[in-house]
């Protein structure tokens, strides 16, 4: 059990476009997301249900009840990401499919379904990637305090023991949380997100919790497979000011704060950044001393979520960050009004590689993997079996153009991993928007790779970066 990409030397040069060796190629998905079937085989409620299911919550009040079918769908899944030529699938686990209120016992059913997955995946020589936390936080345990609450930490370790003793003999690559700014500010703070509550200092301590749960998960991991690569995947946007002017400047460390190094900052034993403290005030967390030491826990690599930068500026009313987001008049933007900007995934790997870098001359450098990277385009439906999404290429094209630039210039990036696989269902944002590198039409659940697809192959398949336009018409041909 090797796992790929690990003794890869970042700064080799690399020719023709070209990755380093063991460079890791793959696709993202999240339980919650696709798999539909929530009240199939046991599976227990989950804060997505709750919140997805109450009037107003999602665009046209969509639902994950079906999604993409792919509870029952799977092998044709499977089947994609092997026509895709991948090496790796991030996937979740969905806790409420293995423990359906949150702690107890466990569910046999939900167990067997992600072990066929795996054993099916292994068998078809791609690797899985385990995410055990994408959002779907079982209602019980939102019921007894949700994320605030710092029984959900542990209640967390011990989910992860479930799922780890039966999977860790064959899975070594685990990512312990996805996205914890989005976990405790979209659900906590903002309710844009389940549970939908909107409380500063709950969001806080919600985010505490999180990566409290990330370092005892992480020692559940290391105790029960040794052998395991574990990380964290991070949502993380480059901050940069509208203007020169030093207020912008200043809104723009706060931003930075706030998203990025509120999460680096304590994973990588520096604790919480003072300035964010003080903005934060009676807000900020209640924590213990030894919380750090817990969060702080060695990990194997740092996963990056990367979609698009902040540019803001300094908006005096808008307390307790006081930061007003500013849209570029001559920016591209997605169908999502994310901004494509592929320098900022390159200033973004340059800061977190310096953030988590070699800390002394014993340590190891800190591996990174882009865990998902992608863009929402209105999609024209299939017409004789293609689906033609020139921006989607052209996206990913000039963001793994940054990404190699990034690696020639010290970064030790070992894979990328698109969102998504599939499209499916976008939280609040219902089914309207398309991320997938495969187009599925919710009505008849057919699926059709995308032009993106047939371009991505090639790239996995060559490891290589393949221009956009070389990719025209010729969509299956390698
Ligand atoms: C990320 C989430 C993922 C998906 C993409 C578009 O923040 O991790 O589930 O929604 O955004």
């Amino acid at each position: 059990m090797t796992p790929a990409g690990v003794a890869t030397d970042p700064r080799a040069p690399q020719r023709g476009g070209r990755f380093p060796p063991g460079f890791v190629w793959g696709a993202a998905t999240a339980a919650y997301q696709i798999e539909g079937a929530v009240r199939e085989d046991g599976r227990g409620e989950s804060i997505w249900d709750r919140f997805s299911h109450t009037p107003g919550k999602t665009a046209g009040g969509a639902t994950g009840d079906v999604a993409c079918d792919h509870y029952h769908r799977w092998p044709t899944d499977l089947a994609l990401l092997r026509q895709l030529g991948l090496s790796a699938y991030r996937f979740s686990v969905a806790w409420p499919r293995v423990l359906p209120a949150g702690r107890g016992r466990p569910n046999a059913a939900g167990l067997d379904f992600y072990e066929r997955l795996v054993d099916a995946l292994l068998a078809a020589g791609l690797t899985p990637w385990i995410t055990l936390y994408h959002w779907d936080l079982p209602q019980a345990l939102e019921d007894a305090g949700g994320w605030p609450a710092r029984a959900t930490a542990e209640a967390f370790a011990a989910y992860v023991d479930v799922v780890s003793r039966r999977l860790g003999d064959r899975v070594c690559h685990w990512i312990t949380l996805n996205e914890p700014w989005c976990s405790a500010f979209l659900g906590y703070y903002r309710a844009e997100h389940a549970p939908g509550r909107a409380c500063l200092a709950d969001a806080l301590q919600a985010a505490h919790t999180l990566l409290l749960a990330h370092g005892l998960a992480v020692q559940v991991l290391r105790a029960n497979c040794p052998r395991a690569l574990v990380g964290i995947a991070l949502n993380l946007s480059p901050a940069y000011p509208a203007s020169a002017r030093p207020a912008d400047q200043a809104a723009a460390q706060r931003w930075d704060g706030h998203t990025n190094r509120w999460f680096l900052d304590p994973l990588y034993g520096r604790g919480y950044p003072a300035d964010l403290l003080a903005l934060y005030g009676p807000s900020a967390p209640r924590v213990r001393a030894a919380d750090f030491d817990c969060i702080a826990v060695r990990t194997d690599f740092l996963g990056i979520n990367y979609y698009t930068p902040a540019f803001v500026r300094d908006a005096p009313e808008g307390a307790p960050l006081r930061v007003e987001h500013v849209r570029l008049p001559q920016g591209e933007y997605t169908a999502s009004g994310w901004l494509v900007y592929p320098q900022g995934l390159y200033d973004l790997l340059q800061q977190v590689h310096r953030a988590v870098g070699r800390t002394s001359p014993a340590a190891p450098v800190g591996a990174l993997y882009l865990t998902e990277s992608g863009a929402a385009y209105a999609d024209p439906p299939p017409r004789a079996g293609r689906v033609s999404d020139p921006q989607r290429i052209r996206y990913h094209a000039v963001h793994l153009a940054s990404a190699r630039r990034a690696i020639a210039h010290g970064v030790p990036l070992r894979g990328y991993f698109v969102w998504s696989l599939l499209d499916n269902f976008e939280w609040a944002r219902g089914y309207t928007l398309r991320f997938g590198l495969v187009y599925v039409d919710y009505a008849t659940q057919q699926r059709v790779i995308k032009d993106s697809g047939w371009w991505y192959r090639r790239v996995s398949v060559r490891n290589a970066l393949i221009p956009p336009t070389a990719h025209a018409g010729t969509a299956r041909s390698l």
